[in-house]
């Protein structure tokens, strides 16, 4: 019984307990609780929900037998062993271990940001930011002391080892000791799906400080294409509202817990992967992705694509204004409306690359060209799987599409390509692999969308070298070929880069090379195996038809471009937004912003669109 209380209000009710069935809309307390008689069981009179406490959990938190059996164990203060004893490799900490090195360090962060002086700085971001006492408490939000070696002399007996495994300190060279990884931040611990912190994020006081969020490293209990910030917290309201809001950032989950919206997660500073979404499909049928900004939510769509087209889940896409994300918007007055306006009018993902076609339609001429705009589409469309797609979600979108283009139905049908690449290693950026050197963990830093880009031109240019005489980018100077417009210093994944700087060695002498050539100028096998991969992917990615390997480089090379303006532009925003007046909410303004999504296109003219009072 003290589990369910844990989760329901139970009151006392003769023998039994009664409480608000938690498996049904119920209004009267329907769920009886028996304890007597050595029973333990629930039962619900309106909804026939019944159970043992493993029921109960299984139901509740929407987990697998082995997940219950780990919650219960967990709350029990029981450690269950794995029949088989799964090789750890070497005395690597265990997870339990880790858990305490990040229970231990997230009591210490939160106890910091009570700290009369030395917290205040962490305090006034949070006001700053409109986060309130009970937000910082639920999201158990501390801050780290500006200096090397404050947790580092707080351990409370937990090794070293483990700390430093944890990710939380790190080691001087030559034995001097260890100093904080944290250090003077505003943290937010990252929780597993039970509440446990297991990791956390570090947004910097001082805006003089790189980087602005430092994350902890990966762990075996921490694996960021696994993790969601806040959904321990928010698993209950996606599960009632089926759907679940997927932003960019903590602050964005806080603000929205905040403002009322519980169903909100953030990925930790990467996309969303398929790992993710095989994680809410199980407790949700709708994903809305919500992106500040224009450039990377459009590139991101099209991952949002790929994703809904592998598991049968609804994305929807959200694009805030420019500079704008949801803790900015919703700190405003009036802004949870205009916030949920935005979200009722997200795009579905498929729509959204529909929406973008009729723009490029609207600013093609000629009948060839049109042709020429919807052929690309549908390999695009193809090569992210849509053909492997059940015929009642392909049908509306050929429908759309056999409309905006006034041709037939069948004539579309006929156009998609049947052959599609294989969609893993077209979407995702590929695993870093386990044994990582601080080369390949360096890259979580780079903006994905950015490394992505990166990652094709690099791949293009490998895969046909003759390409670097081909003029990319808009700017009218003479010389446009890629080597006098990029160079490897500006490739951001420190990984790629090394590859560009083996490349560019050919194309500056403007010589061509082969990918033996190439692979025997790297010395890391792991950089081998890298270029190798990188040829396979643009091989696959233009066999497949559509774009050619020229058209292909100078889309990649403009996405490459506009990512690194908005990435100056990134840097730049706090200016930006000091600068700006607080716009009040209210219907005009939402439908002034709505008008103008719809003539950047992002809402297809026929959307249905509620404007709340
Ligand atoms: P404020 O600027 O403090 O309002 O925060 P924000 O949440 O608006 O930050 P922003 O939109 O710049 O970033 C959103 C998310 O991207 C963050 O929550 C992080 O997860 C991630 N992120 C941003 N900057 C960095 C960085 O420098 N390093 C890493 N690893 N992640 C970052
Ligand atoms: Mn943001």
């Amino acid at each position: 019984m003290a589990l369910i209380a844990e989760h329901v209000p139970l009151r006392p009710k003769g023998r039994e307990h009664v409480g608000i069935c938690p498996f049904h809309d119920d209004h009267t307390p329907s769920l009886a609780v028996v304890t007597h008689k050595g029973n333990a069981f629930y039962k619900c009179h309106a909804c026939g929900a019944a159970g043992d406490a493993f029921n109960f959990v299984m139901d509740y938190h929407k987990l697998t037998f082995p997940e219950t059996l780990k919650f219960l164990a967990d709350r029990a203060g029981v450690t269950l062993r794995p029949r088989r004893e799964t090789a750890r490799s070497g005395d690597q900490p265990a997870g339990d271990e880790l858990r305490r090195a990040n229970s231990l360090a997230a009591e210490f962060y939160r106890d910091f940001l009570t700290h009369d002086r030395g917290g205040e700085s962490a305090r006034a971001m949070l006001r700053d930011r409109g986060i309130n006492e009970a937000a910082a408490e639920q999201f158990m939000i501390g801050a780290a002391p500006a200096q090397w070696e404050s947790l580092a002399g707080h351990t409370r007996g937990i090794t070293t080892e483990t700390l430093v495994a944890a990710g939380l300190l790190k080691r001087r060279p030559a034995g001097n000791g260890q100093y904080d990884t944290f250090r003077h931040r505003l943290i937010f611990p990252i929780c597993d799906e039970l509440g446990r912190p297991i990791a956390f994020g570090g947004r910097c006081l001082d805006a003089a400080d790189e980087p602005k969020y430092l994350n902890s490293p990966e762990s075996p209990i921490f694996h960021k294409s696994r993790t969601l910030y806040g959904l321990h917290l928010a698993k209950r309201a996606i599960i009632e509202a089926k759907q679940v809001i997927v932003t960019e950032g903590y602050t964005d989950v806080v603000a929205c817990h905040q403002a009322g919206v519980g169903n909100a997660v953030a990925t930790l500073g990467t996309a969303l992967t398929a790992d993710h979404v095989k994680m809410l499909k199980r407790i949700c049928e709708e994903v809305v992705l919500v992106f500040d900004g224009d450039e990377a939510g459009r590139r991101a769509a099209d991952r949002a694509l790929a994703i809904f087209f592998a598991e049968p889940v609804d994305v929807r896409i959200c694009i805030l204004p420019e500079g704008d994300d949801p803790a900015d918007m919703l700190g405003r007055t009036g802004g949870l409306d205009c916030f949920r306006t935005m979200l009722d009018a997200a795009v579905d993902a498929l729509e959204f690359k529909v929406a973008r076609l009729r723009q490029d339609l609207r600013e093609t001429r000629g009948h060839a060209g049109r042709q020429r705009c919807l052929e690309r589409l549908l390999s695009e469309l193809a090569g992210l799987g849509f053909d492997r797609l059940p015929g009642v979600r392909k049908r509306p979108v050929i429908a759309q599409l056999a409309d905006l283009l006034e041709v037939r139905i069948d004539d579309i049908e006929q156009a998609l390509p049947r052959r599609s690449g294989s969609l893993r290693s077209r979407v995702e950026v590929k695993e870093v692999p386990d044994q990582a050197t601080s080369l390949w963990t360096e890259q979580a830093d780079v903006p994905p969308a950015r490394r992505i880009a990166e990652r094709e031109i690099l791949a293009v240019l490998i895969y046909q070298p003759a390409l670097r005489h081909h003029p990319v980018g808009t700017d009218p100077l003479a010389d446009a070929s890629i080597t006098s417009r990029l160079e490897p210093q500006q490739f951001m994944d420190p990984v790629l880069r090394r590859v560009a700087e083996a490349v560019w060695t050919w194309l500056v002498r403007d010589e061509t090379f082969t990918v033996q050539q190439l692979m025997s100028a790297l010395d890391d096998p792991r950089l081998r195996s890298l270029a190798g991969d990188l040829y396979l992917e643009a091989e696959q990615r233009l066999e497949a038809g559509g774009q050619s390997p020229a058209e292909f480089l100078r889309d990649r090379f403009d996405a490459l471009d506009r990512l690194s303006k908005r990435e100056l532009y990134r840097r730049d925003l706090a200016a930006y937004r000091r600068s700006r007046p607080n716009p009040v909410g209210g219907v005009a303004v939402i439908e002034q912003m709505l008008e103008q999504r719809r003539k950047q296109g992002y809402i297809p003219d026929a959307l249905p669109m509620r404007i709340r009072p």
